[in-house]
């Protein structure tokens, strides 16, 4: 069963030509996919559209089969969908354990103690204990990178869409997170949609896309 499906969609800013035209998509969970393209290709604004920031011109968008239209987006993003942004878009004087609890607070998680759950999530992609209670500001971009990847995991959501994750990080970085999305996928069983020009996130992708 497909998790997230895209028919016949297409999109346009207010004045210009078309940034998506006739976007025929399908995303599986326990996969990884890659989506890649030029600069300007329309690979943001169709990761935007995948999380109802943004509405297609026109086709449909299936989630677990039901038309995403009939859903409350707010309720889509915080609960759904986890989403990774080129620019982390973390609260930077928040600590890194505090940005997570926030998240969990928006999606209103209840029973869960936050804390620890924020913690575990921040130890499994690598943070040690005291980057885990550092301000964001005071953390590299690779570590910055593995807090918005436990944020958008801290509600558990099925789908991950991450805009180019390891752009600025090196290799031994890059390979890093590289593994914590494979074993998203094929241990937890997450539907894994990576935007990206590196080759070696082509590579190792299950499927790759070319917009
Ligand atoms: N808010 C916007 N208003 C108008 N045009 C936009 C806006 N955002 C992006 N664009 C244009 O849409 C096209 C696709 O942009 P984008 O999705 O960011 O591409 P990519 O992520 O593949 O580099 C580009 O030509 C860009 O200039
Ligand atoms: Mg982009």
């Amino acid at each position: 069963m497909n998790q997230l499906e895209l028919k016949n969609v297409c999109f346009s800013y207010t004045e210009g030509k078309p940034v998506l035209q006739n976007i025929n998509l399908n995303f599986q969970n326990g996969k990884l996919y890659a989506i890649t393209g030029k600069s300007g290709a329309g690979k943001t604004t169709l990761l935007s559209i995948l999380s109802l920031l943004t509405k297609p011109s026109s086709g449909e968008i299936l989630f677990n089969e039901q038309n995403i239209k009939d859903m409350d987006p707010y309720e889509y993003r915080s609960k759904q969908i986890g989403v990774i942004f080129q620019a982390y878009n973390l609260l930077p004087q928040l600590t890194a354990i505090e940005n997570v609890e926030l998240s969990m607070d928006i999606a209103n998680m209840k029973n869960i103690d936050k804390a620890s759950h924020a913690q575990a999530l921040l130890e499994k992609v690598g943070l040690s204990e005291d980057e885990i209670h550092r301000p964001i500001l005071k953390l590299s971009g690779g570590q910055q990178q593995r807090v918005a990847i436990a944020r958008a995991l801290s509600y558990d959501p099925t789908v991950i869409l991450a805009d180019e994750p390891t752009g600025n990080l090196d290799n031994d970085t890059e390979n890093d997170i590289l593994s914590i999305f494979k074993q998203l996928a094929y241990e937890e069983n997450k539907c894994i949609i990576i935007v990206t020009h590196s080759n070696k996130v082509a590579n190792v992708a299950d499927y790759l896309y070319r917009l």
